[in-house]
């Protein structure tokens, strides 16, 4: 059973080209804070004893310096460690469940920099992930409220409003509310589980910027149907080769509503402003064109076991896949380190037609 459940949540990729200067070692790197789930999740769901949904074993981390695993989903480094080092940082900024077993100057010294509350299996909605097991998006909100009194213990009220309105916001979540939605048998309409998706994703972004948050790169969906589970599930069900294209649809659609709720929120909220990344059409398009960014295997886990290497978790006994850098997926939901590094990538600098209306490296800068 917690095998299944596993399964069903977690989470997929993202992907892309481009070159890129990094942020200038001159530069102060902006305080960033990340929310999301097993995307971006650097070890939150590890602090969380009752938690099944975690990758804090081998193989997981074979890529990671010293070969840790440290309950990243990923060989190595994840999306949310590229970005941070392309601002300049060593990695994400540690978990907030890991600074809580700090002691209270430690912690304080972290804040400043940055904190990282994603947590793998999680959704947008509050019933989306196994309860007690993941920090759902609102707690991970709350989290942060917690963060910023401390902060404002630290720097004062008015140096944290300035320093909040300057850092980045980095979010990365959704897949699993979709992935919930095909799970169950739910009568609700495709378009009005996207509007409620969408509008609950409106209060999150509302609430973070109540509480001072200004910049906002967000990351939509990949497509889905496309993960070795999904296409795993396509073969066995439908006995058919290839993406399951429902859950691609779900992530179109989904990326559209997205991008007309942040316009809508920027001409609302003054001072707002945010970066887009179009996550289905950064994965589709090396899907589609594999070998222009390096990869060979773009439908099965590079670590796994049975079909597609999907039928079984990453864990010490799965099967490993000889070069890591050809493969698109890492495990049954997850990409690899170089698929991670090229979509933080394209987040930071990519052109508009992944995201928009300008990129990481714009939305950081002061202007
Ligand atoms: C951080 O803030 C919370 C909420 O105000 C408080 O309970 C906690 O003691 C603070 N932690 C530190 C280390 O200052
Ligand atoms: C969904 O419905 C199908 C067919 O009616 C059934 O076989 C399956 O067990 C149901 N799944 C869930 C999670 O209820
Ligand atoms: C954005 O605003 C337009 C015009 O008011 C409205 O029709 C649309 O539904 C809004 N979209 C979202 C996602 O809030
Ligand atoms: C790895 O996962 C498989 C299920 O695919 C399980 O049978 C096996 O016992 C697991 N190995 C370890 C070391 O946990």
């Amino acid at each position: 059973m917690a095998k299944i459940i596993i399964s069903q949540l977690i989470l997929c990729l993202f992907v892309i080209l481009i070159n890129v200067a990094p942020h200038s070692a001159d530069e102060t790197p902006p305080s960033l804070f990340i929310l999301g789930d097993s995307t971006a999740d650097v070890g939150t769901n590890t602090y969380i004893p009752e938690s099944l949904v975690r990758a804090d074993f081998p193989h997981n981390g074979i890529d990671f310096p010293n070969s840790r695993a440290t309950g990243r989903f990923s060989n190595g480094f994840n999306s949310a460690d590229f970005v941070a080092k392309f601002f300049g940082l060593k990695r994400s900024p540690p978990p907030f469940l890991f600074l809580l077993t700090l002691k209270p100057h430690h912690f304080q010294r972290h804040l400043l920099i940055g904190v990282n509350f994603a947590s793998a299996g999680s959704g947008l909605l509050d019933v989306t992930g196994p309860k007690t097991m993941v920090v759902p998006l609102s707690q991970q909100i709350n989290q942060f409220s917690t963060v910023k009194d401390n902060i404002t213990a630290l720097i004062g009220s008015e140096a944290t409003e300035t320093m909040l309105s300057k850092s980045l916001f980095f979010i990365s979540i959704g897949s699993n509310d979709i992935f919930g939605y095909f799970a169950t048998n739910t009568t609700i309409p495709k378009d009005q589980f996207i509007s409620n998706l969408i509008s609950t994703y409106s209060n999150h972004i509302t609430n973070l910027y109540n509480l001072g948050a200004r910049k906002f790169g967000i990351i939509s969906v990949p497509p889905l149907g496309c993960c070795p589970s999904q296409r795993l599930i396509q073969k066995l069900i439908n006995g058919a080769d290839g993406c399951f294209q429902p859950e691609n649809d779900f992530a179109i659609s989904f990326y559209s509503a997205l991008e007309s709720l942040l316009t809508n929120l920027s001409s609302k909220l003054p001072g707002f402003k945010y970066s887009l990344g179009n996550g289905y059409k950064m994965t589709i398009d090396v899907i589609e064109n594999p070998r222009a960014s390096g990869f060979e295997n773009v439908d099965s886990a590079c670590c796994g076991t049975g079909l597609l290497n999907a039928q079984g978790p990453c864990n010490s006994t799965a099967s490993l896949c000889s070069d890591r850098r050809k493969y698109l997926f890492w495990d049954l939901f997850h990409p690899t380190k170089k698929a991670a590094y090229l979509a933080a990538q394209t987040l930071y600098n990519g052109p508009p037609y992944y995201v928009s209306p300008i990129n990481f490296a714009q939305l950081a800068e002061d202007y």
